[in-house]
């Protein structure tokens, strides 16, 4: 992003007004905005002053801007310098060429573009062509980046550009035309290059579809029997995906506790203070350094584990076997997680664990 700052004191013009017509525009432009938020209407009319600049804001444009508003210029100066559709110093008179030079356009060949201006405009940005007819700039994405590689000329984008295409629009714009705005490809907007691969069917905008009655099941027996007709060869089936093994019936899984039961659980155990006698009997180090993997409990992760450990909780048979108090003073003591090993069920969870019962896939399925 280039340093904006306001054009020498000597480009500058002894002073700016708008014209009948635009003074009659931006006194409606201002009308639109409630009493004492008139200062909304600044970008509208630094925009149209500098239209009639012939694409540039000067600073006694924004000056006078700012009187009609009753800013201090300043407060001008800073909306000017900030936004980079306000040209600060003279551009071209029949084109200011934008050129995005972003990652997406940058990919899809912005260099070759900006080439393409070094030669026909002008080796340096913000300087004009030798006739004076015309400028460039890079500039940032411009928001049009699936149709990358891109430029802006005042209000109109060219886009999916080749370095030929630029060169056809600069030469169309020196002759003082103004070349039909839009894709340089063949596509009519952001459309995939390689044509509609979806939604291609007719009945999906003839109106049949519309509705869930009896239009939309004659429009899926119309669609099956255009099929039918196409006779397409249908694609080979997905091979079947073996079923998950059911978990022991004997031991169903607890259900997961209703959602405000587990609130009030969290709740109770965050504001209750539970006495040091309920608390369970814990480890000072994993049995034969070995402790299970605690996060096969739902709602465990690493972080939790380590809380657990630095309890002295290595062992599902640990929490298999906590009594309702233990479960209290465990939810008070889980820094960060208070109330988690009441609202997930760890007790239930770890006898089933402890029995050797695992979930058989340990990323999706957990024993709750
Ligand atoms: S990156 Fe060029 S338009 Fe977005």
């Amino acid at each position: 992003m280039s340093v904006r700052r306001l054009a020498p004191q000597e480009v500058q013009p002894e002073g700016f007004a708008f014209t009948a017509e635009n003074l009659d525009w931006a006194r409606k432009t201002i009308e639109k905005y409630p009493p004492g938020r008139q200062a909304s209407a600044v970008i509208p009319l630094l925009m149209r002053a500098q239209e009639q600049a012939g694409g540039w804001v000067s600073e006694p444009a924004m000056r006078y801007v700012g009187e009609m508003l009753d800013m201090a210029p300043i407060r001008v100066y800073e909306i000017a310098t900030f936004y980079t559709q306000f040209q600060l110093q003279p551009v071209g008179r029949k084109a200011h060429i934008q050129v995005c030079g972003t990652t997406p356009c940058m990919l899809k060949g912005a260099e070759d573009l900006i080439k393409v201006c070094k030669k026909h405009i002008h080796p340096e940005p913000f300087h004009l062509s030798a006739d004076g007819d015309l400028s460039w700039e890079e500039v940032e994405c411009a928001g049009a980046c699936v149709n990358a590689p891109m430029v802006q000329v005042v209000k109109d984008v060219y886009e999916d550009l080749t370095p030929e295409d630029l060169e056809a629009i600069i030469e169309a714009y020196a002759r003082g035309e103004k070349p039909a705005p839009g894709p340089r490809n063949g596509r009519r907007s952001s459309e995939p290059i390689t044509g509609l691969r979806v939604l291609t069917s007719p009945d999906l905008y003839d109106g049949s579809m519309v509705g869930q009655g009896a239009g939309l099941a004659a429009a899926r027996e119309a669609i099956a029997a255009r099929a039918a007709g196409n006779a397409q060869p249908k694609p080979p089936e997905p091979a079947p995906v073996a079923a998950p093994p059911p978990p022991p019936k004997s031991d169903p899984a607890p259900a997961k506790p209703p959602v405000a039961e587990a609130v009030k659980a969290a709740g109770d155990a965050d504001s209750e203070k539970v006495p040091d006698s309920f608390k369970p009997e814990v480890l000072t180090a994993a049995r034969d350094g070995k402790p299970d993997d605690l996060t096969l409990i739902w709602g465990v992760g690493e972080k939790l584990e380590q809380v657990l450990h630095g309890l002295g909780i290595y062992h599902f048979a640990q929490i298999a076997g906590w009594t309702e108090e233990n479960l209290k003073w465990v939810d008070q003591n889980l820094e960060g997680f208070r109330g988690r090993a009441s609202r997930d069920k760890w007790i239930e969870q770890a006898a089933k664990l402890a029995t050797g019962w695992r979930p058989s896939d340990p990323d999706g399925e957990k024993p709750n």
